[in-house]
């Protein structure tokens, strides 16, 4: 089973960005747009691993050391790796230095399961469009994402993290919650 950790968005979050996503589709037909039920922040990818660990998996997270609820503010809109030829469009994630610590303790109790440790710094970002073949936006989308660049889409106190479940599917992922772990 492909496996991830995510923080969720609460609704009215959810709701906001979901208005952003309708004005940004439209103008772009070649990108595939997150479905707004399934828009969350990463925390690790895990990949897939077979279902007899799952339960060792839990345990394993269940005993990272919790930071607390982390107040996360969502701002501003960007590309990468770049505005000319975008792969992925993000909404920014502000919060505090636990999140990454967290995401660090994360890593350390998964090591043993043969998950890799990540190489780059974790970076939270909300993941909002992936582009199909990546190419020059058409000016219509430059100028809506322009538009909002700097836009506030709202916080949150998340108290949670949780594991999903990924499948794939010609339709786009379908992701199930299979765990929460308190923060
Ligand atoms: P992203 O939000 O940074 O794009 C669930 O699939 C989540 O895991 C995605 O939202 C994506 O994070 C991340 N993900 C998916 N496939 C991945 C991979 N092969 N390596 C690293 N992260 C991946």
């Amino acid at each position: 089973m492909r496996l991830f950790l995510a923080l969720d968005l609460d609704d009215a979050v959810r709701r906001r960005m979901a208005a952003l996503l309708e004005e940004l589709r439209a103008p772009a037909p070649g990108i595939k747009w997150v479905a707004h039920e399934s828009l969350h922040i990463t925390l690790k990818f895990i990949g897939e691993q077979r279902e007899e660990k799952l339960q060792a998996l839990k345990d394993a997270l269940g005993a990272v050391a919790r930071p607390g609820p982390l107040d996360i503010t969502f701002r501003g809109l960007g590309c990468y790796p770049g505005d000319r030829r975008p792969r992925v469009f993000w909404a920014g994630v502000e919060a505090p230095p636990q999140l990454a610590q967290l995401a660090a303790a994360i890593d350390a109790a998964l090591e043993p399961f043969g998950i890799e440790r990540e190489a780059r710094k974790f970076s939270p970002h909300l993941t909002i469009g992936r582009a199909r073949e990546p190419a020059r936006p058409p000016a219509a989308l430059s100028a809506a994402l322009e538009a909002h660049r700097q836009d506030e889409f709202g916080r949150v106190a998340a108290r949670e993290f949780v594991l999903y479940q990924s499948v794939l599917s010609p339709r786009g992922s379908v992701y199930t919650r299979l765990h929460s772990f308190s923060l």
